[in-house]
């Protein structure tokens, strides 16, 4: 049986920072963060966008293509939750209008948390084949005003939409993971920004990449050559290249051009949003199928490296479906990524700043998302209200 995403929907916040600017205001030269970082913008959220309001907004793209009395399961993966003990996939049930018998929950460990939820969606599938399953991977990342990780925060959501016999993509069978207890990026309860050691963090991924692609060429008799294209967790997509580099090092001269090519197309968006932590990879498939043209072909493999600090790293891989391209929405994300709002460096701190305060236990907020979307429209008696 064929398994695989069926429909996949994006969205990101209204405002965006050109990172020239915050270049020119932190002192730095621009071509670090464009060339060096491998980032030319980043989403900002205000206080009426978390992580419920991307979940939605990115599931609403596809929702009425999904015949809801199949549908068995909802997961949202995020590592920057909105609660400490109800999930946030309940809000996002509850706005879309899911069916009461679905089973749903999230899920976290770092920029993992997608796929965790994808791998169990896939297992969930298999298992119960008249059923369907929706896994979103929804976050907003915050380092911090003048931290050396402020260039690499951003947010979004990517929702998948994953059934047997899928439009878009089809699963091999197997994957490759490893893990280890490290600390290299982690936000303790009492933190709304996180910590990093930056440096740390791309040694790891790094290695973990090596481990899980070799892991996963040996357990299916692969090579590199045996891949189109692969994707990669992006949490700025020069450490994407880094990883790219390790791969292109194993593949033949025919090979290299390719999945160099190949992996350009898989930054363009993530270059626009910055870092979405756990919908990141899965942007980075987007913005590959979106962007690819001539370049990516029905029947060919596409590799997915996930990595969650901490850490956790997975390789598996799939075959895109041929007819892929009719079940995308190329012009409506290259227009919500253009019609953003522009904010200078100085809003941008305003904004920050803002969302970082505690709320009081009821207030009201309004927004100025785009007509048709949600927000965070305040809460009362510290629930929330959408
Ligand atoms: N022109 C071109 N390139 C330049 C340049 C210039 N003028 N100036 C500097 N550069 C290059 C440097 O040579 C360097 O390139 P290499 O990486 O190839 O060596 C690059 O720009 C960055 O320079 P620095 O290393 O000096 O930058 P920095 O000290 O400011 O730190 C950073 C950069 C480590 C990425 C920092 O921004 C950071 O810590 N960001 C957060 C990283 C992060 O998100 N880690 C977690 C990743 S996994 C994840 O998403 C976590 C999860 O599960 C939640």
């Amino acid at each position: 049986m064929k398994i695989g995403i069926d429909r996949i929907g994006f969205a990101t916040t209204n405002k965006y920072l050109d990172l020239d600017e915050l270049a020119n205001a932190r002192g730095v030269d621009p071509n670090k963060f464009k060339i060096g970082i491998g980032q030319n913008k980043m989403a900002v959220a205000d206080m009426t966008e978390d992580i419920v309001t991307l979940a939605i907004n990115s599931t609403l793209e596809y929702l009425d293509d999904v015949d809801l009395a199949k549908l068995g399961l909802l997961i949202v993966g995020t590592e920057s939750g909105i609660d400490q003990s109800k999930s946030a996939s309940l809000f996002v049930k509850e706005a879309l209008n899911l069916p009461n018998e679905i089973r749903t929950f999230e899920v976290k460990e770092a920029c993992f948390g997608a796929t965790a939820g994808l791998m169990m969606a896939r297992d969930y599938v298999r298992a119960h084949p008249n059923h369907t399953a929706i896994v979103i991977g929804s976050d907003i990342a915050r380092y911090g005003l003048n931290t050396s990780g402020e260039v690499t925060q951003g947010a979004g959501a990517v929702s998948m939409f994953i059934a047997q016999e899928p439009k878009i993509i089809a699963f091999e069978e197997g994957h490759a993971s490893y893990s280890e207890d490290i600390n290299d990026f982690w936000r303790p309860n009492n933190f709304k920004t996180a910590l990093v050691d930056g440096k740390y963090s791309t040694e790891i991924y790094l290695k973990f990449f090596q481990k899980t692609f070799d892991a996963y060429l040996n357990q299916n008799k692969l090579t590199a050559d045996d891949f189109t294209a692969i994707t990669y967790h992006l949490p700025f997509t020069k450490m994407g290249l880094k990883a790219n580099r390790l791969a292109v090092a194993e593949a033949s001269e025919d090979s290299k051009a390719r999945l160099e090519e190949n992996f350009e197309y898989s930054t363009k968006y993530g270059r626009e949003v910055g870092n979405l932590y756990t919908g990141s990879l899965y942007l980075s498939f987007l913005s590959l199928l979106e962007n690819a043209g001539a370049n990516l072909q029905a029947g060919k493999r596409i590799g997915f490296f996930s990595y969650g600090s901490g850490a956790m790293g997975e390789f598996f891989a799939g075959e895109l479906v041929s007819g892929y391209e009719q079940y995308l929405n190329k012009e409506l994300h290259q227009q919500m990524l253009s019609e953003r709002t522009k904010l200078s460096v100085a809003e941008y701190e305003n904004v920050f700043t803002e969302t970082l305060k505690d709320l009081p236990e009821d207030i009201e907020l309004s927004s100025d998302v785009t007509a048709g979307k949600y927000y965070f429209a305040g809460q009362n008696g510290f629930a929330r209200n959408y």
